[in-house]
């Protein structure tokens, strides 16, 4: 089981380099991804996430009967479960209309942390499947905000830079206190 670096490790703030070729390497990558996001329940991971620094994300939002997704491939709506999980290699995000959405996030490489992100609340996906094949689709609700999370992780960005500045505070006192800290 790959092991999944948490905050402080550097790859979590490296930018992640393109995938030109899909070897055996990545797909091997990609199942690893996925047995760690699984057994750790999450509903996304980024190879970031292990200590790879390529453009890789995985994603299955299935488990979040709460949270629902849309999907639509040329405009048509998607039954979402149908595409899960994703496995997205150089993905990129456009965002489309709608305007911002707050939801809550939290991430497996900073545990026992969560907080309410805006983000927007439509976007388009464009990536390149496992087997190299161009994917397209628009992703609304959990997926979307799943996306675009992930994607962050590949240009070393966290949910918690995009916390507000209030909730940045209590999160860096929680941070603080899980590593052990202690203001004298
Ligand atoms: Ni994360």
């Amino acid at each position: 089981m790959m092991k999944i670096v948490k905050l402080g490790h550097p790859a979590l703030r490296a930018k992640a380099d393109a995938i030109d070729r899909i070897d055996d390497g990545v797909k091997t990558l990609a199942d690893d991804m996925l047995d760690a996001m699984y057994a750790h329940d999450g509903c996304g991971l980024a190879a970031n996430q292990v200590g790879v620094t390529r453009r890789l994300v995985v994603i299955d939002v299935r488990e979040a009967k709460r949270r629902p997704s849309v999907l639509r491939i040329g405009g048509k709506s998607r039954p979402v479960h149908k595409h899960m999980p994703m496995i997205l290699v150089n993905p990129q995000v456009e965002v489309l209309a709608g305007g911002k959405v707050a939801g809550s996030e939290a991430c497996l490489s900073i545990p026992g942390v969560h907080g309410d992100v805006d983000r927007p609340a439509v976007v388009r996906a464009r990536a390149l499947d496992i087997d190299g094949n161009p994917v397209e689709f628009e992703a609304e609700g959990l997926l979307a905000r799943a996306l675009q999370h992930e994607i962050d992780h590949l240009d070393g960005i966290l949910f918690i830079d995009r916390l507000s500045p209030e909730d940045r505070r209590r999160v860096a006192d929680e941070l603080h206190e899980m590593a052990g800290g202690m203001v004298g």
